[in-house]
């Protein structure tokens, strides 16, 4: 079977990207990554992404004008590239409403807590200041709405008593590598689809009996 073009946005270290990269090098894996694009020259994943041999390309934000001036300029890249599905792995521009509706249903994101809660900026800070026991990360449709969409798959992991934002980001940031993979996996399969609730809103349903575990990963995993 065809696999599905994959283009993931970076915009620094790109960890995330480099976990999307290793799991598409396996021959069952239903995606390849067929570009990977950043808003910052000198993001370090771009050098990563060049060394596994990935094509790249640079949109700077700073020549553009306004936010949906970049994001077509983005799109153009994409398009030239026959990119079918764009995953955000640590992008860190915020969209025009454009961009999101130009590829409604095949945007991705990972953001690193338990959607709804703590959206935006400084999130494990978030997450220590509220005192929650469990945080964690979530890969999720991206929607015109900061940090919002329809939930793809979840992994939560311990806040523990001594954590600071930097210890909990980096325990966030594994259970990441191992999620976002597998959101990907059940997205591009076509196991994980959008569907409208009862009352109007947009939720992720999961096809096959087995496979909705895979979008939850528990800190005892
Ligand atoms: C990741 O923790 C990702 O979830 C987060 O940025 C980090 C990027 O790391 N993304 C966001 O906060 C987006 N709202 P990486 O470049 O090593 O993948």
């Amino acid at each position: 079977m065809a696999k599905l073009k994959v283009a993931i946005l970076i915009s620094g270290r790109g960890s995330n990207m480099a976990a999307l990269i290793e799991a598409a090098k396996a021959a069952d894996y239903p995606a390849e990554i067929a570009l990977v694009v950043s808003n910052v020259a000198e993001a370090p994943g771009l050098a990563i992404a060049r060394k596994e041999g990935v094509p790249t390309a640079v949109v700077s934000h700073r020549d553009r004008p306004d936010r949906e001036t970049f994001d077509r300029a983005v799109s153009v890249e994409l398009e030239r590239h026959g990119v079918e599905l764009v995953t955000l792995a640590g992008f860190m521009r915020i969209f025009s409403p454009w961009f999101p509706t130009r590829w409604a249903g095949r945007l991705i994101n990972i953001h690193p807590s338990l959607l709804p809660c703590f959206k935006g900026l400084h999130v494990q800070q978030q997450a220590l200041d509220a005192g929650v026991r469990l945080s964690g990360c979530t890969v999720h449709f991206v929607i015109p709405d900061l940090d919002a969409g329809p939930i793809i798959a979840q992994a939560a992991v311990p806040v523990l008593p001594d954590d600071d934002a930097e210890r909990l980001a980096a325990r966030v940031l594994a259970a990441e590598h191992r999620l976002f993979p597998l959101a990907l996996r059940l997205v591009a399969d076509g196991r994980a689809r959008i569907v409208v609730a009862p009352d109007g809103s947009e939720r992720v349903a999961i096809a096959d009996a087995a496979a909705p575990l895979d979008a939850i990963l528990n800190p005892l995993d």
